[in-house]
């Protein structure tokens, strides 16, 4: 069984999806790592995010990159939404995101092209959304309870920047699969979230 779920930041798809894996006795992919492995290898060589001889050098990068913990910061996520945006990159981590799918038990994969072109045959797809405003909160939350210190304003920006990124680039935007369930998680609390998570996945697999 292959699970789909995709969605813009902070809309609670990384959450949902862990959740579903752990439910399903699945293993999970967080595919939105490797483009940051990706952008996170360009500033640490020195490079340039916007250059694509730049993101193609840092695309070869091995597993443990994976838990690096510098993967998580904001930097990263901005060096990953501009790499993300060539065609060259995303090819590169094609294989990598197919044969985890692939898997004889099956997977769950969180992303943004995961029901669009990673599994255009996914047993169920979610499309996890909420309003930039809720995203912004629920990431300002997250870096403050960090200790760190941002304002709501400027987190709603970057949020918006990166919305704008990931769904204006011609290769594999951010888009709802038209067979995808849309999950909208502004009004929910993430508990909610999951069950209304579980609810619609149970859904499509019982009618497949
Ligand atoms: O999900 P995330 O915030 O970790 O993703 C970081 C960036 O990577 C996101 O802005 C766009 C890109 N990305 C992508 O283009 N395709 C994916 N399947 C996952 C992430």
């Amino acid at each position: 069984m292959i699970i789909a779920v995709d969605g813009p930041a902070a809309s609670g798809k990384g959450t949902i999806a862990k959740a579903l894996a752990r439910h399903f006795g699945l293993p999970h992919l967080d595919t939105g790592l490797l483009y940051r492995a990706v952008g996170l290898g360009v500033l640490r060589a020195g490079g340039d995010p916007a250059s694509p001889d730049d993101a193609l050098a840092a695309c070869h990068f091995t597993d443990d990159m994976l838990d690096d913990t510098g993967l998580k910061s904001e930097a990263a996520a901005k060096a990953a939404s501009q790499v993300s945006a060539y065609p060259e990159v995303r090819a590169a981590l094609l294989q990598r995101q197919k044969d985890f799918a692939g898997q004889p038990g099956g997977a769950v994969l969180d992303g943004r092209d995961i029901g669009t072109v990673i599994a255009p045959h996914a047993d169920a797809k979610l499309f996890v959304t909420a309003s930039a405003e809720v995203r912004a909160e629920r990431r300002h939350r997250e870096l403050t309870g960090l200790g760190l210190t941002v304002h709501l304003e400027a987190v709603l920006h970057d949020i918006r920047a990166r919305d704008e990124r990931d769904s204006a680039r011609s290769a594999a935007p951010l888009r709802k699969a038209e067979d995808a369930a849309l999950l909208d998680t502004s009004d929910l609390g993430i508990d909610a979230a999951v069950q209304r998570a579980l609810a619609l996945v149970e859904a499509r697999i019982r009618t497949a």
